[in-house]
């Protein structure tokens, strides 16, 4: 009988995204480092795809995990059993978050956060239009899929869910198709998978103020942006405003699977009553989770993490003066001219042990968002490993 080694089965029997996934067989993370079976090491400069936002393993982070799940793991569905590391957790976030949000509905995934507050939106509300943006990504299942615009991905999926309206980013004319019809409007602070786009303070205050005229809740999508990336605990901090629901997901997690969309307790509280349990959940704020975000959260905040922020950024401009590069506090794109370059130095990177990507709906870019833990000394290391390439094209 032929045995197969784990690269077989991987491409046997794992469901593959791609017809060329990275496949790097992985022995080891440790802190802004992935180490390969053959003992190669990589710098990952786009943090698991924002997620490892204080590096791999890290150390308080593996203790908080081992204490919870040495204490206790899954003891009830979401919602029923009083769990410390939610509550702790819950008491942080205010701690960094504005008054009025105050209610936290734990989650695993991005996507579910998305597909929580769109229901949620909806039955405060009462209304079911949708306006979300075009180009803009929240996830894959069918209510988070129904906001992708890009019809190349959206077909294998039709027919979606109705009621969603597509608008143009950043363009102040065509906010007045949000009405007293909308129930909410989706948006993203820095359209991520778009290539890192964002739009003026003045577009979001105005934004907000049309949503607050017609009694449409705003849900800011801060899966990427949110926990310290792009220089303050939450993106939409620098544009003035204040979301109705905040979706935080990636990082939040503290490398394990935990999500959340948090609203004001009166909207939060239409979930309980007709019918009672109008939205649930098994594993949502599983407490192991919870302990890593938070141990992950404290940590940012201890190091003072999102004040060096500005100053990294500072360094990825510089040292790539010269590119075209579009950058939100440590997450950017480095515009190229086509696919074929990018694959190019994405490979050549991984060859000289620096792990950067393209992005879902922008594949003529580089994708940079490295943890933000990483020395300055090796940011320069990775950065200049990076233009090299590009250079070299
Ligand atoms: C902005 C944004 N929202 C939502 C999601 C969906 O998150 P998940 O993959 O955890 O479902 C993503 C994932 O990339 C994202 O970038």
């Amino acid at each position: 009988m032929h045995i197969m080694n784990h690269r077989q089965i991987f491409f046997q029997s794992i469901a593959q995204t791609s017809p060329f996934p990275l496949s790097i067989e992985i022995a080891d993370a440790e802190g802004i480092y992935l180490t390969d079976k053959a003992g190669k090491k990589y710098i990952d400069f786009i943090s698991g795809i924002n997620v490892s936002i204080i590096g791999h393993c890290n150390p308080t982070v593996v203790k908080a995990i081992g204490d919870q799940a040495s204490s206790y793991m899954h003891t009830m569905v979401y919602g029923e059993h009083i769990q410390t590391p939610q509550t702790r957790l819950s008491e942080f976030l205010k701690t960094i978050l504005p008054s009025s949000l105050d209610n936290i509905y734990y989650v695993n995934s991005g996507t579910e956060a998305v597909e929580g507050a769109l229901k949620l939106a909806k039955k405060y509300t009462g209304r079911h239009e949708i306006i979300a943006f075009k180009k803009a990504y929240h996830g894959s299942t069918a209510g988070s899929a129904a906001l992708m615009s890009d019809s190349t991905h959206t077909a294998v999926s039709a027919p979606h869910v109705p009621g969603v309206k597509f608008i143009e980013f950043n363009q102040i004319n065509e906010l007045e198709k949000i009405t007293n019809r909308t129930a909410a409007v989706i948006c993203e602070i820095v359209k991520a998978e778009a290539g890192i786009i964002t739009a003026s303070a003045e577009y979001f205050i105005q934004l907000s103020n049309r949503c607050k005229k017609t009694g449409t809740l705003l849900i800011v999508d801060e899966i990427q942006t949110g926990c310290g990336r792009t220089g303050t605990w939450f993106a939409f901090e620098q544009m003035n405003i204040i979301p109705d629901i905040l979706l935080l997901g990636k990082a939040f997690g503290g490398g394990l699977p935990l999500a959340a969309f948090i609203a004001p307790k009166s909207i939060m509280q239409c979930f309980s009553y007709n019918p009672i349990l109008s939205h649930i959940t098994t594993f949502g704020g599983n407490p192991v989770c919870c302990a890593a975000s938070l141990a992950t959260l404290e940590f940012i905040r201890d190091r003072h993490l999102t004040e060096t922020v500005t100053h990294k950024s500072d360094i990825v401009k510089a040292t790539l003066s010269g590119l075209e590069v579009r950058i939100c506090g440590l997450m950017a794109a480095i515009q190229l001219s086509s696919f074929e370059d990018v694959m190019k130095v994405c490979q050549n990177c991984m060859a000289q042990g620096v792990l950067v990507d393209w992005f879902l709906f922008n594949n003529t870019s580089i994708r940079l968002a490295p943890p933000l833990t990483i020395t300055e000394q090796e940011l320069l290391n990775s950065l200049n490993i990076i233009r090299t390439q590009i250079y070299n094209l």
